[in-house]
């Protein structure tokens, strides 16, 4: 069992790591989110299974509950998702004083996040993260929001949950490529903050690609740990947070390129080990960064190498879209070793010319096809 408290306005609020936490979630709830009702929106993949449990055990506990699903996927992650789900909260009689449940991967978290947020100025919130990746990242530090056609992510707010509870035994149905895909952002928050756990992460990958409990519990303690750590330091994203970011300079734009087709995780694999070559290349790594890294994406049996025909130029064009790129100008985080971000003097990302990306790529290497 582990807890492990996060610094948010308005209120700390705990992340609640056990296996068959779940199934304890409405005791909890009554103890730390007493609430006049309970709205719970689930993934439609999970709707069925743990959702309608969750929903019996509320109502068991005499709890006026609702569950609320929507399409599983980014493609649902929209305004009009949150205005369909608002209007079912508000015809099913929630009040102020209720609370919203998200049971579902990120694309859940961050979809009821901002219909708490929203709903009568916000409501209470608690996140009930179903796969990896929410577990690690997506559920904790506050962000929430929908896309439009304009890109990811750019309508949304800031609204802490109250309690986040993740059982690693909901992992157990989750596909192969999904678990992985989490296990992309556990070696990054290794390779920025923490050598040992880096180390540990490679050593246990059998465990956790055989999603062993207690190898995920372990796992998804740290990462929480690291990211609430960043988020408490940096609230609002305007510094070390961007440490977060590392790796996804590069995967965005892959993402981008190839039309969300590839899963976010296996892009930021690649671009972390990309990453990794631009920050050796450049003579901020210590030499073996890039190798040590390639072999810990490889032994969690994540890509280390763009597709073969990615276009550079487009890729790189795509990479000036960055949020952390200033005044057309793309930076990346890069590490210092393997378990440690380097600093830029006050910052902590380094403007990289296209020049020298496209050498760290083609050194030694089969990208460029
Ligand atoms: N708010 C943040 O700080 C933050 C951080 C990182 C990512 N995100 C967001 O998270 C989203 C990605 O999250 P994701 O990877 O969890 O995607 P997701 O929510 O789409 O889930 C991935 C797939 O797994 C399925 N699924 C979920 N739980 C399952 C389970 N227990 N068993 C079987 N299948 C299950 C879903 O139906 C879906 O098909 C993106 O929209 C991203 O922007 C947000
Ligand atoms: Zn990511």
């Amino acid at each position: 069992v582990s807890t492990i408290p996060v610094p948010a306005a308005p209120a700390a609020y705990d992340v609640w790591i056990e296996p068959g936490a779940l199934a304890e979630l409405p005791a909890r709830l009554d103890r730390d989110v007493a609430a006049a009702g309970y709205a719970i929106i689930a993934d439609e993949r999970v709707a069925g299974t743990l959702g309608a449990k969750l929903r019996a055990a509320l109502a068991a506990r005499g709890r006026p509950v609702t569950l609320h699903t929507h399409p599983s996927g980014e493609q649902a992650k929209t305004r009009a998702t949150w205005a369909a789900l608002t209007d079912a909260l508000l015809a099913s009689g929630l009040g102020r004083d209720g609370c919203v449940i998200a049971l579902g991967g990120g694309v859940t978290g961050d979809l009821a996040g901002f219909v708490a947020a929203t709903y009568m100025r916000g409501v209470a919130f608690v996140q009930v993260p179903t796969t990896l990746l929410a577990m690690v990242d997506a559920a904790v530090g506050g962000k929430t929001g929908v896309d439009t056609g304009a890109g990811k992510n750019l309508v949304g707010a800031f609204h802490a949950p109250r309690l986040v509870c993740s059982d690693p035994l909901v992992l157990r149905t989750l596909p192969d490529p999904v678990l992985r895909a989490g296990l992309a952002e556990v070696v990054k928050h290794g390779a920025i903050a923490d050598a040992g756990y880096l180390a540990a992460t490679v050593r246990d990958a059998a465990r956790l690609l055989a999603r062993e409990p207690e190898a995920l519990g372990t796992a998804i303690a740290r990462s929480v740990e690291i990211k609430a750590r960043v988020v408490a330091a940096d609230p609002r994203e305007r510094g070390e947070r961007a440490t977060l970011n590392f790796g996804h300079t590069l995967a965005h734009a892959l993402e981008r390129e190839q039309r969300f087709q590839l899963a976010h995780g296996y892009a930021v694999a690649i671009g972390m080990a990309a990453a990794a070559r631009i920050g050796e290349h450049a003579g901020v790594s210590e030499p073996g960064t890039a190798a040590s890294l390639a072999a810990a994406l490889a032994a969690l049996e994540l890509p280390t190498r763009l597709p073969r025909g990615t276009p550079l130029d487009a890729l790189l064009d795509a990479a000036r879209l960055d949020k952390k790129a200033r005044a057309g100008r793309t930076r990346y985080v890069l590490l210092h070793r393997p378990g440690a971000v380097a600093r830029n003097g006050a910052e902590w990302t380094f403007e990289v010319s296209d020049a020298a990306v496209r050498d760290a790529l083609a050194a030694g290497a089969d990208d460029v096809a």
